[in-house]
């Protein structure tokens, strides 16, 4: 934790979910509003397909919506693409950027991930900027070297802890259950901490860094007690309201 900076737990559901799931994200919305997160927020980030129909749902509630990617751009010919503004205009309050799934699967580049967070931040989200290391790089020592790197050249030249948030997920650790050690966690969040205060001064102090990969209700508290650790990104525990709920009460 970083005194002073409210925690986010965000879920993301990747391309998981059918309508008949937006009962999970009401059942997250009621437990929010009972106070389950305590004084940490909590947001959720369905496919885009869900994105309209679980705004309704969210209205004057304490559950922030989030969406998983958007364009560059503002509109235009870019066929099966969705914009920041769009996203925005059906209720949206986040967007994940350049998370490992997309760096890899649509070959997207920092300097992609860069102009997507400017965009997002241009249309009144607030960017969750996802960097991490693979397997590989780790045995060789390399961490700090990549991670520095998409820190540096894919977050946004102008930022602040409303306008960005930066999730680090080693790649070896999404959707594996394997995990960090919490000294690995506390280290790679410290270095981010401190290229953050590098390229935002005072303002990087407070942007929240988050840990994500295999986070779940029994592994969270190790990590969401960690200096510099804001708070988690969260797949797989995430789809269902129980499980989501339990992590976010860590901090209840
Ligand atoms: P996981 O995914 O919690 O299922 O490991 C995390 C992520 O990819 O954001």
């Amino acid at each position: 934790m970083t005194p002073g900076v409210r925690p986010l737990v965000a879920g993301n559901w990747k391309m998981n979910g059918l309508s008949a799931a937006l009962g999970e994200i009401q059942a997250m919305r009621e437990a929010v509003d009972q106070g389950a997160a305590g004084l940490a927020e909590l947001a959720v980030c369905p496919p885009a397909t869900l994105l309209a129909p679980a705004a309704a749902r969210l209205a004057g509630g304490a559950l922030a919506l989030g969406a998983q990617d958007c364009h560059a751009q503002p509109s235009g010919a870019f066929t099966g693409d969705i914009s920041a503004p769009m996203l925005k205009d059906i209720g949206c309050a986040y967007v994940i950027v350049g998370h490992s799934e997309r760096r890899a699967g649509h070959a997207e580049t920092d300097a992609q991930v860069r102009a997507k967070a400017e965009a997002a931040i241009r249309a009144g989200l607030t960017a969750i900027v996802c960097v991490g290391e693979t397997h590989e790089e780790r045995e060789a020592g390399r961490e700090a070297e990549i991670v520095g790197g998409q820190v540096k050249a894919s977050l946004p030249s102008v930022a602040s802890a409303l306008t960005l948030v930066v999730a680090y997920e080693p790649i070896w650790a999404i959707g594996t259950g394997v995990t960090p050690t919490a000294a690995n966690v506390a280290e790679m969040h410290g270095a981010i901490r401190g290229w953050l205060v590098g390229l935002y001064g005072e303002a990087g102090a407070s942007v929240r860094i988050l840990y994500g990969g295999s986070v779940k209700a029994s592994n969270a508290k190790e990590f969401l007690g960690l200096p510099n650790v804001d708070g988690a990104l969260v797949g797989g525990a995430s789809l269902k309201a129980s499980d989501f709920v339990a992590i976010a009460a860590t901090y209840a």
